[in-house]
């Protein structure tokens, strides 16, 4: 909670108390940002809801109250409005202190988490010898968004990338590679196997075609999984290969993962299904082993099974996902798991999480989150295509983004007349238009889906990106142009809050712990997106109307202050975004 939000709950408990009696001690002050600036900060709505069991008139209870209210230090004098609401204005004498005590403080006024715990994040996680599209796009960008948080409030945090590295895809590929690569069998040397793409799309075309190549690659995935020495090397040249690929995507974004894929929890298969099966859960159904799901049916109403091994003996995607559940608690002693896929898995988590309780597999202080998000779509709401028609290539996306803001650089420096080195237009380049992608997606409610545009993303102007960097330049800008060294400012600086403008800022700029705890909770990254891009338009309208440089002495220092603070804010704020901040642009 927002830590003057906190105070004033205090004040108001010792009120009720006052006025009422200890039977009160528990009530709540209900208080709640005020509906309208006009009407102050906060507003408490005890009064109406005490009515009915203090037997008395809301105004008479509010009275009460205001008499026994000691918040001299932090508000103005509370006023009574309506049927019975009490309206508070924070002082700016308690705003400035406020603010001189985040000036003080590198994390800006945000207390770390006081009983950090260990939190897994599940993000990313592509397959092996598969296109990475933007659906783990998303998974990455709002995954690393979710643990940057976490991190900064001082949880333990384990990025973990769950890749599909395992399952009957590779009886196929290796099959495949047997024919059509001999080499990738035998040699001990680095292989470039080509276009894993082509060669996924080649192979499945052989196993859909021709029977017998269909039985090669089953007898393949039981070499495999008995550790047959080439089918191994062939794997792990195919996952190597794709590896080397992701990494080239995670280092454009700036993303660190650990890898931990499907693979690692195959050992532990056979003893999630036995131990499910002396639990009781488990029910054969045409051979396959499954859990009967409570609350899930078919359409003619019957219970809905979660198979767990199929009736070939092989395991699945579910069934890695208990395991990996398990080891989790277990091994990983996590206390937060968070899971961020497409919202078309849904229902796939909720089962696996569901089972999983049943076999008593969650202590009660372990909490399960599937952070679901929606689809990335073309021009039109229709599936994001190349002019050509084909599935977007992740590399080539980003690149596009690279090379759309260089272009639009290029003609800005040429229209200011300004000349930059390479190094510095290849930088900012590669930054804004990185920026542009993440901060597009993560500005959107991530379950809703939404459109893909270079256009809107790049623009200077609006909730993007580029703007947001460039308010961070343009405060730069002022302390370069007046020459200030913030460090020399240090806390004596003394703040003066005058202009409404002023106090619109401030209010905003103490709001970011806030800000954070509900990200930490509600896993949207769109309410840090909004905070900050309120935070830039609310320090445009202060820099509009007043003079910073060019202030009288006292007003000066203040004023920079202000800034500082709105830049140092930004830069931690985009920071958590995965966005880092330019000093020009
Ligand atoms: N590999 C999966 C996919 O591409 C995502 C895995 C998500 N994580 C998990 N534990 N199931 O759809």
């Amino acid at each position: 909670m927002n830590p003057t939000v906190e105070q004033l709950k205090t004040k108001f408990q010792q009120a009720l108390i006052a006025a009422f009696g200890t039977d009160y001690a528990a009530a709540d002050p209900m208080l709640v940002p005020a509906s309208n600036p006009k009407f102050g900060d906060y507003q408490s709505n005890a009064p109406l809801s005490l009515t009915k069991k203090l037997g008395q008139p809301p105004r008479a209870i509010a009275e009460k109250i205001v008499q026994q209210l000691d918040i001299t230090d932090i508000c103005q004098p509370p006023l009574i409005a309506g049927p019975g609401f009490i309206n508070l204005t924070l002082k700016p004498e308690y705003l400035e202190g406020q603010l001189n005590a985040i000036f003080a403080d590198p994390r800006l006024g945000v207390a770390p988490a006081k009983n950090p715990i260990r939190v897994v994040v599940d993000f990313s996680s592509p397959n092996i010898a598969k296109e990475m599209h933007v659906g783990h796009l998303r998974s990455t960008i709002i995954g690393d968004c979710i643990a940057r948080t976490l991190e900064f409030q001082s949880e333990d945090v384990l990025r973990l990338n769950h890749v599909g590295d395992w399952g009957t895809q590779f009886g196929m590929l290796i099959a495949y590679l047997r024919e059509a690569y001999p080499a990738a069998l035998t040699t001990q040397d680095a292989l470039d196997l080509g276009d894993l793409v082509a060669l996924y799309r080649q192979a499945k075309q052989r196993f859909d075609e021709d029977q017998a190549f269909q039985e090669t690659a089953r007898q393949e995935v039981v070499k495999l999984q008995a550790g047959a020495e080439d089918s191994r090397r062939a794997w792990q040249l195919l996952c190597e290969q794709s590896r080397q690929e992701f990494q080239v995507i995670y280092d454009l974004l700036d993303v660190h993962l650990t890898e931990r894929g499907e693979s690692f929890y195959n050992p532990l298969l056979s003893g999630v299904v036995e131990d499910l099966d002396q639990l009781g859960l488990l029910v054969e159904d045409a051979g396959a082993k499954c859990v009967f799901l409570e609350g899930f049916t078919n359409k003619a109403g019957e219970p809905l099974p979660l198979i767990v091994k199929k009736s070939d003996g092989g395991y699945n995607y579910a069934t890695t996902d208990l395991a990996a559940l398990r080891y989790r608690i277990q091994q990983d002693q996590a206390q937060r798991i968070i899971y961020i896929t497409d919202a078309g898995q849904a229902s796939h988590f909720t089962q696996v999480f569901q089972v999983a309780r049943r076999a008593g597999w969650i202590p009660d202080n372990v909490e399960l989150v599937h952070v679901p998000f929606g689809l990335v779509q073309g021009e039109g709401g229709k599936k994001l295509k190349t002019r050509s028609g084909e599935t977007v290539r992740l590399r080539d996306l980003l690149d596009e983004a690279i090379a759309r803001t260089r272009a639009d650089l290029e003609t800005r420096l040429k229209e200011e007349g300004r000349s930059e080195t390479e190094e510095f237009i290849a930088n900012v380049a590669k930054v804004v238009g990185i920026s542009a992608v993440k901060y597009a997606d993560l500005s959107q409610n991530r379950t809703s889906n939404y459109v893909f545009s270079y256009d809107k993303m790049l623009s200077l102007q609006g909730n993007t990106a580029p703007y947001m960097l460039y308010a961070y330049v343009r405060i730069q800008g002022i302390s370069r142009k007046g020459e200030i060294n913030f460090q020399q400012l240090g806390s004596d600086a003394k703040i003066l809050l005058q202009e409404e403008t002023e106090l619109v800022l401030a209010k905003h700029l103490l709001q970011l712990g806030a800000v954070l705890s509900e990200v930490e909770q509600d896993l949207l990254p769109n309410r840090l997106c909004q905070y900050l891009f309120e935070l830039s338009q609310k320090f445009n309208q202060f820099y509009d109307r007043c003079p910073v440089l060019q202030a009288e002495e006292s007003q000066r220092t203040s004023r920079l202050v202000l800034c500082n603070l709105t830049a140092r804010t930004l830069k931690l704020g985009l920071s958590l975004l995965g966005i880092p901040v330019l000093e020009r642009m």
